[in-house]
């Protein structure tokens, strides 16, 4: 069975989907760089080992992913998925485990990389926004891009509303996304994922 490390820094919505979705995989780990995350009780409720490294215990970025990279190295993963963890990995971090994470940004990237979101989509004003899985690379919320769920911001819409719009999106494609993986559907052609699972386009989806 394929190993998964799951990296968190809070609330942990997006692990929970995860483990929900019990997927053909051994959820190795969890690791938190935040002691406070909501994320730990719930991967222990599920009977999966959760650990914390705490970034502030370490002088620079470089001894945090160092200190991070091994402890993920010891439970041997063959994937390794971001659910809202908040930290910017290194560049020697990225390439050791290279072609083997994920991550989830709620936007429709290119647009909107970073915090902030649904505010400045609010603000930019535009009419479909949306949830994306992708594999990481050094650049931040960059990478090439596995699947993506639209919304509509609706008249009326705060951030919070559109934020949990986007959330119920969030909570479909990225097990979707690690299933594809697991199942071995996913290839690269250039920066462009293939998904080779018997329907078209399924890496697309608008909901309305
Ligand atoms: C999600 O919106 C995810 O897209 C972003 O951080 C948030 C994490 O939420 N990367 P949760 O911890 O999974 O509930």
């Amino acid at each position: 069975m394929k190993r998964i490390v799951i990296l968190i820094s809070g609330r942990g919505s997006n692990l929970q989907s995860i483990l929900e979705a019990k997927l053909e995989a051994r959820i190795a780990a969890v690791i938190s760089n935040n002691p406070a995350a909501r994320g730990i009780d719930i991967a222990r409720n599920f009977g999966v080992d959760a650990v914390v490294i705490d970034h502030r215990g370490f002088p620079d970025r470089v001894s945090f992913d160092a200190a991070l990279a091994d402890k993920t190295d010891s439970y041997r993963p063959d994937l390794l998925v971001l659910a809202g963890f908040m930290r910017m990995l290194s560049e020697g971090f990225v390439k050791r485990f290279g072609g083997r994470i994920m991550n989830i940004h709620p936007s429709l990237l290119p647009a909107f990389p970073g915090v902030d979101t649904h505010g400045r989509a609010l603000r930019e004003g535009v009419k479909i926004h949306g949830c994306t899985v992708h594999f990481v690379t050094p650049e931040l919320d960059h990478g090439p891009i596995i699947v993506q769920a639209a919304v509509p911001v609706l008249p009326g819409d705060d951030e919070e509303r559109l934020a949990a719009r986007v959330l119920e999106q969030e909570h479909r494609i990225y097990p979707q996304a690690i299933r594809w993986f697991l199942d071995g559907k996913l290839g690269l052609d250039g920066n462009r994922v293939t998904v080779n699972a018997g329907r078209s386009a399924p890496e697309a989806m608008v909901c309305p």
